[in-house]
């Protein structure tokens, strides 16, 4: 897997999530080291991946700031043997037995190092009996050891745990930075992927590395030493290319209503599911609206285009009214919402098609 192999194992790799890699590396820098940290935010951004670097950072014995990667510790930490990187996923250890038996191991001393790093995942599966069975040891634990809670869910964490840790909230990050890092492996791993590709990647991904790298992975194992280019993307990950979206709008704009409909039967026979699609082209259309009122709104939210894509999102947000937007944005809308109780799920997409074609 991808994933595992590109994990950052230096700050500088980390991509996006600047507070939190400046912050902490000022903590190291003046040897002020928290006791309880709380890593929030959506799941493949970087919890894990930062909990694992700040451990190696605090018990790296080259004292740089930043983990060496050769020293024992960080060594022993990048190959996941290291004693004294505990990590815990509370899906499973969450009772109040299990946090008894976690306080009972916080007493010994750390194996090799300074410290003593505990990343409990999934800290808010954590009952809250079991939570304050914890709490004493989460104040004041030996000077030897260092908490790292992560969850996906901070809002589940009782107040009083949040009261004693210091919080970090990591960002999804953009489409943009999503293809930074997609551009680091493909690089390394020489493999040739096509612009439209790498958009409909970072925009499928949402906001997760993991799921980007993941999706990567099987298209590459997949590819072989072919290119990977949209219609790859689309036969092997089943997503509905960005470049399909323009064409469907290009027929609505033309009042084209046979070329509509030839284009959604297309659509249909690829085996792209309707919702996706009606999900797809409202955002699409979203784009376009928000071009036409100031495209440096798009660019400041990093999406990613390819650039004869972007060239034609600009040019109907150049071309169509206002009015007629808004309104192939309701009715689109409104299709969706019965694709479900439709006999034929297309059927409503259709619809809306030639009404907008008609009009
Ligand atoms: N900020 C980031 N920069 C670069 N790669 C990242 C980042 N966040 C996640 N990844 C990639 O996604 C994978 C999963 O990240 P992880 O830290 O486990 O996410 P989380 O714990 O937030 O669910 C990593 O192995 C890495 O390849
Ligand atoms: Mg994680
Ligand atoms: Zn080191």
């Amino acid at each position: 897997m991808l994933y595992r192999t590109y994990r950052p194992t230096t700050w500088s790799e980390v991509v996006g999530q600047e507070h939190v890699v400046r912050t902490l590396q000022g903590a190291l820098a003046v040897d002020r080291i928290a006791h309880a940290y709380l890593f929030a935010g959506p799941r493949g951004t970087g919890k894990t991946t930062m909990g694992r670097l700040f451990a190696k950072a605090i018990n790296c014995t080259a004292k740089s700031g930043k983990p060496c990667g050769k020293c024992d510790s960080c060594v022993a930490i990048d190959e996941g043997r290291s004693m004294d990187l505990i990590e815990i996923d509370a899906a499973s250890n969450r009772t109040i037995e299990d946090m008894r038996a976690l306080k009972e191991s916080v007493g010994a001393s750390p194996t090799s190092s300074k410290f003593k790093v505990y990343l409990i995942d999934e800290a808010h599966m954590i009952t809250k009996d079991a939570f304050n069975a914890f709490l004493k040891v989460l104040e004041e634990p030996p000077a030897h050891v260092v908490f790292i809670l992560a969850t996906t869910e901070a809002s589940k964490i009782i107040p009083t745990v949040l009261s004693r840790v210091q919080r970090f909230d990591f960002k999804k990050p953009t489409q943009q930075q999503i293809i930074a890092k997609l551009t680091t492996i493909i690089g390394q791993e020489k493999l040739k992927v096509s612009d439209g590709a790498l958009a409909a990647l970072a925009s499928a991904a949402d906001g997760a590395f993991r799921d980007a790298e993941v999706m990567l992975t099987k298209l590459a194992s997949h590819a072989g030493k072919a290119a990977i280019d949209e219609a790859a993307v689309q036969s092997v990950l089943g997503l509905v290319p960005l470049s399909w979206y323009p064409r469907l709008l290009a027929a609505l704009v033309a009042r084209d209503r046979a070329g509509a409909l030839r284009f959604l039967q297309e659509v249909q026979t690829q085996g792209a599911d309707a919702d996706h699609f009606a999900k797809g082209f409202l955002e699409y259309l979203r784009q376009v609206m928000v071009a036409k009122i100031d495209k440096t709104i798009l660019e400041q939210a990093g999406l990613a285009m390819a650039d004869t894509q972007a060239a034609q999102l600009l040019e109907f947000a150049a071309t169509m009214e206002g009015a007629q937007l808004v309104k192939a944005i309701q009715v689109f809308t409104e299709a969706r919402a019965k694709i479900r109780t439709s006999p034929i799920a297309f059927f409503p997409l259709e619809l809306a098609a030639l009404e907008l074609a008609t009009a």
